[in-house]
C-alpha cells in the first residue's frame, strides 16, 4: 500500500472514500461537520435516527453523497472524545481499512486523525495510522492455488490539519511504512509452512535484504563454521534434523566504524517437535512460529535498511528444526557452548536458551552497547502475560525502561518480570556447569536467567515473545509481526 498526506478538506477530496471520525455524545468532528454540511445535514440526520454508531470499531458506509467529491464516505466509530487515544486511533483506523479492504475501493483517505488523538502528535498519528491500515489489509495467500479475492485497496492518504502537521506527518507516514513493511516480512516469513521456511530459506531472505538496501551486509556460516567456532549448544539441537543449520549474521552500518552497534539475537527454531523430549501432537503445527524471534529481527533489519538511522546494528540469528531422529541429543548429554560453559540437557524441548546462548556469546564479540534477545522461549510467558505482552527481562534499569517506552509509543508492549539470580537456583546439575531446565515454577524467568549467565557485564535485554508472535486460533490465526515495532521504535530513538 502507498501511503501519502494531505490537507485537502474533505468535502472537496477527490479519492475513492473519505473515512470519518464519529464520536459519542458530542457534535459531529470537523472534517464529519464539513462533510454534512456540503451534503446537506445527510450525516447528522443518519446519526440522529440511530443509523450510524459511534462506538468503537462500528462502521457505516455511504454511497456518493451530493455535494461531496468522493465516491464513498465511511463513518467510523470512534468512541468517546476524550478517550481518543493512540489506542483508539489505531483501533478506528483498522476497523476502516479492514471494510475498505473487502470492497471494490482502490484509494481512500483517512480524517481520523486531523483532529488530533489523544497524546498523540501528528508524527506518531501517521505512524500509527499507518501501521493500522498496513496490519488490517495484511493477507498471506502465496499458497492458495487460486488466490481469494481480494479488495483492491492500495493507496491511503492520512489528512493533516495544518502545513506544519503534514511535514511531521509526511515524516510518520514515512517511517510507518519502512515499519509496516518489516512488520509483513516477519509476518510472511512466520507464516510461511516449516517445509519451506527452513534454515536455508532464512538465510536466503537475508542475503535478499542486503542486495536491496546498501547499508546492510550479511553473512551466513554453517555448521562447519559453527563446528569451528565451538558452538556445542547451538549444535546439539539440530543434531536430529537433516535440515542444515544457519547462523545468519546481518549488519547494519549507518553510523562510523568506531560508533559500538547495538546486538539482537533472534531465536531462529523454524519447526520445534521437542525433540526426544517430543511434545505432544495437539497444536504442534504452531511450532513453525518457533522462528518468529529471528524473523522479527530480519524485519526490523530491513526496516533499517530502508530509514537509514545514524546507528550500527547487528543482528545474529541461530537458526536450526529441533527434531527427533537416531543422532540427536539425548536428555542426559552434555554439551559445551562456544562460551566454554557445559550444559547438561535434561529436557531437548528447552531448546531455545541452547542455540540463543551460544549466538549471544557470538554476538559478543561486536562489543555491543547493548545485547538484545528475542525469542519465543517459553510456555510459561504465555501463562503469565497471555497473548497481549512480550515478556521482557532485562539486567539493565535504563535499557528496560527505554523497551517499555517503545513499547507503549508502538502500541507493541512489553510487561517487565523478574529475572533475580534466585531463579538460576534449579538450574544447578551434579554432572555438569548447570542444566537447560530449572523447576516448573517461573519457567520464563527462569530461562531468562540462563541467559543471563551468558552475558557479561554488557547491558542486556531478553523479550519472550511466546504470547506475542502470533495469533493461534481462528480466524486470524497467523503470526503478527510482534515485536517489530517495539524494536524499530527503540532504535529510532537511541540516546
Ligand atoms: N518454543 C517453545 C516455547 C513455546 C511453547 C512457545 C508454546 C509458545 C507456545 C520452547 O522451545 C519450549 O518448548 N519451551 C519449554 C521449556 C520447558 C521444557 C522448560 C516450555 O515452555 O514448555
Ligand atoms: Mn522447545
Ligand atoms: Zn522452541
Amino acid at each position: 500500500m502507498q501511503f501519502s498526506v494531505t490537507t485537502d478538506s474533505p468535502a472537496s477530496r477527490a479519492t475513492g472514500c473519505v473515512i470519518l471520525p464519529l464520536f459519542e455524545n458530542g457534535p459531529l468532528a470537523p472534517a464529519t461537520q464539513a462533510v454534512d454540511e456540503a451534503c446537506g445535514g445527510a450525516l447528522g440526520r443518519l446519526v440522529d435516527i440511530g443509523d450510524a454508531s459511534a462506538k468503537p470499531g462500528r462502521t457505516r458506509l455511504l454511497p456518493g453523497l451530493e455535494g461531496i467529491v468522493a465516491e464513498r464516505v465511511l463513518l467510523t466509530g470512534c468512541g468517546k472524545e476524550d478517550a481518543f487515544d493512540a489506542k483508539a486511533l489505531n483501533g478506528a483506523v483498522a476497523a476502516a481499512a479492514q471494510v475498505l479492504g473487502e470492497t471494490g475501493v482502490t484509494d481512500v483517505t483517512s480524517y481520523l486523525s486531523q483532529g488530533g488523538a489523544a497524546g498523540v502528535d501528528a508524527y506518531y498519528a501517521a505512524r500509527i495510522t499507518v501501521a493500522a491500515a498496513s496490519g488490517a489489509t495484511y493477507r498471506f495467500d502465496e499458497l492458495k492455488s487460486e488466490a481469494p479475492e481480494n479488495g483492491k485497496l492500495s493507496r491511503f492518504a492520512i489528512a493533516a490539519g495544518t502545513s506544519g502537521d503534514a511535514s511531521e506527518a509526511e515524516r510518520g507516514a514515512a517511517h510507518g511504512q519502512s515499519i509496516a513493511a518489516g512488520v509483513s516480512l516477519a509476518r510472511d516469513l512466520g507464516n510461511r509452512p516449516p517445509n519451506v521456511c527452513t534454515p536455508s530459506h532464512l538465510a536466503d531472505v537475508a542475503r535478499a535484504l542486503a542486495e536491496r538496501f546498501e547499508r546492510l551486509e550479511t553473512e551466513v556460516l554453517d555448521e562447519d563454521d559453527m563446528q569451528r567456532l565451538g558452538m556445542g549448544a547451538l549444535l546439539s539441537v539440530t543434531h536430529g534434523a537433516e535440515e542444515p543449520a544457519r547462523l545468519i549474521v546481518m549488519q547494519y552500518t549507518g553510523a562510523d566504524d568506531k560508533s559500538a552497534p547495538v546486538a539482537i539475537c533472534g531465536k531462529g527454531i523454524t519447526f520445534d517437535t521437542g525433540g526426544i523430549s517430543i511434545k505432544p501432537s495437539a497444536k504442534m503445527d504452531e511450532m513453525k512460529f518457533d522462528m518468529c524471534g529471528a524473523a522479527s529481527v530480519l524485519g526490523a533489519m530491513a526496516a533499517l535498511g530502508d530509514l537509514q538511522p545514524p546507528i550500527n546494528v547487528v543482528g545474529v540469528v541461530p537458526a536450526c528444526e529441533n527434531m527427533p531422529g537416531g543422532r540427536a541429543t539425548r536428555p542426559g548429554d552434555i554439551v559445551t557452548s562456544m562460551s566454554g560453559k557445559t550444559v547438561e540437557v535434561l529436557n531437548t524441548d528447552a531448546e531455545g536458551r541452547l542455540i540463543l546462548c551460544d549466538a549471544m556469546t557470538y554476538a559478543s564479540r561486536y562489543e555491543p552497547r547493548c545485547l538484545l534477545d528475542v525469542a519465543t522461549l517459553t510456555g510459561a510467558c504465555v501463562v503469565a502475560v497471555g497473548h497481549l505482552y512480550t515478556g521482557l527481562f532485562a539486567n539493565d534499569e535504563d535499557l528496560a525502561a527505554e523497551l517499555l517506552e517503545a513499547g507503549k509509543r508502538s502500541l507493541d508492549p512489553a510487561w517487565r518480570l523478574p529475572a533475580d539470580d534466585e531463579y538460576g537456583e534449579g538450574l544447578r546439575s551434579n554432572f555438569a556447569d548447570f542444566a537447560n531446565i530449572g523447576g516448573r515454577y517461573g519457567g520464563a524467568s527462569v530461562a531468562a536467567q540462563f541467559l543471563s549467565r551468558f552475558v557479561d557485564g554488557t547491558p542486556w535485554a531478553h523479550l519472550d515473545i511466546a504470547g506475542a508472535a502470533w495469533h493461534p486460533s481462528g480466524k486470524r490465526k497467523g503470526a503478527t509481526g510482534r515485536p517489530v515495532p517495539l524494536l524499530v521504535d527503540f532504535l529510532l530513538n537511541l540516546k
